[in-house]
């Protein structure tokens, strides 16, 4: 293993979602679905919808203010910010350079990483890198979607899914006597499967066009049954692969955060890697998919109710779009 010359931990947390909630019920009255197969395939109950004026970097810059507040930093001793998301303000400029002015910063790389459903950890990763190798010191990581602004609202498959949020995350560097830190994180990708998860149109293999807008193809389209099969595998080789590079059981992890895809998923991951159900995190039932979001808004929730509490072994592990799947264990 590299020796690192300084080590990242998490500072602060905090997160954002919209006021307005949309039940399984008011989905039983847009398509043709019902409470009982929303809640019994995939553990939802609710979701929030952002308004029709709030795009990501809103959401982002109201989870922000948050977590800087809980790192007890001033805004100004942020030196990086990377944001998570596939829903971003606009294809470009990227929604970290809009928070960036937002937050009155500049003068400091901020880039958006597109990661799906993985993309916090990939974010997170990406942070603890730069600070590990001492180049920088406080790094604003957020993971943000407005999904439902890219949903087809007459395919049942995929609207009953998604929901909109940000989490939000400074990842500082750790004093040498401090047991806050990171300890490991691995990240991979198989983009033999890019296509099973996709928003076609809109980029420059299908630009936008009138046949493009017609034919639904701005929205996401996914094959939800072929990514549930690698869903439970690439999170559970992630977090085999951290497990087994640090020598730790897991009946050591005190908290498991996995991506709330489907409560499934959670509960298969769960019982191959032979973890108390008590220690895995849930709050699928009222957010829904937020995609990079589900694991820094379950981590503040968690962090804020005291259930994670200071020197607790946190385990996350996501998959998404791309397919992307990553893992990240450290030490709050
Ligand atoms: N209401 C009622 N029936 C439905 C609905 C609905 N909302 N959606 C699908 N169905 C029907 C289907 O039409 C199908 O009917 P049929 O048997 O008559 O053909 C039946 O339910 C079963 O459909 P499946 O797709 O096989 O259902 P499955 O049990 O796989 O659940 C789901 C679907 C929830 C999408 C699941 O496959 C899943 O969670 N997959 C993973 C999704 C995911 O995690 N994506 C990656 C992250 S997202 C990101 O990166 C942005």
């Amino acid at each position: 293993m590299l020796t690192k010359e300084y080590h990242a931990k998490i500072s602060g947390t905090g997160m954002y979602v919209p006021d307005k909630i949309l039940t399984n019920y008011d989905l039983e009255k847009m398509v043709d679905t019902s409470d009982e197969w929303i809640k019994s395939r995939t553990g939802m109950s609710e979701r929030r919808i952002a308004s029709k004026e709030q795009a990501a970097s809103d959401l982002s810059y109201e989870a922000a203010v948050k977590a800087i507040e809980a790192a007890r930093i001033k805004t100004k001793e942020i030196d990086m910010i990377i944001v998570a998301t596939i829903s971003p303000d606009h294809p470009f400029p990227s929604t970290a350079c809009i928070l960036q002015k937002k937050l009155g910063l500049k003068g400091f790389p901020a880039f958006d990483i597109a990661a799906g459903c993985t993309g916090w950890i990939y974010a997170a990763n990406i942070a603890k890198q730069y600070i590990e190798n001492g180049i920088v010191s406080n790094v604003l990581v957020i993971g943000v979607e407005i999904l439902t602004k890219l949903v087809n609202w007459s395919d049942r498959s995929t609207c009953v899914l998604f929901g909109d949020g940000a989490g939000a995350t400074i990842i500082s560097r750790a004093d040498e006597k401090d047991i806050s830190r990171f300890i490991d994180s691995e990240i991979s990708a198989d983009g033999t499967h890019y296509d099973l998860l996709i928003q076609n149109a809109g980029g420059s293999r299908i630009p936008a066009s009138k046949e493009s807008v017609e034919g639904n193809l701005h929205t996401i389209y996914m094959e939800g049954n072929k990514i549930f099969k690698h869903a439970v595998k690439s999170m559970y080789q992630a977090c085999e692969v951290v497990l087994k590079r640090n020598h730790l059981d897991v009946h050591s992890i005190d908290w498991l955060i996995t991506h709330q895809a489907n409560m499934r998923i959670i509960n298969a991951l769960g019982k191959k890697l032979n973890i108390d159900e008590k220690k895995v995190i849930v709050n699928i039932e009222k957010y829904a998919n937020t995609s990079a979001a589900t694991i820094p808004i379950a981590l503040d929730e968690a962090v804020r109710s005291k259930k994670i509490r200071h020197g607790d072994l946190v385990l996350m592990a996501s998959f998404g779009a791309g397919l992307t799947s990553g893992s990240l264990l450290l030490r709050m």
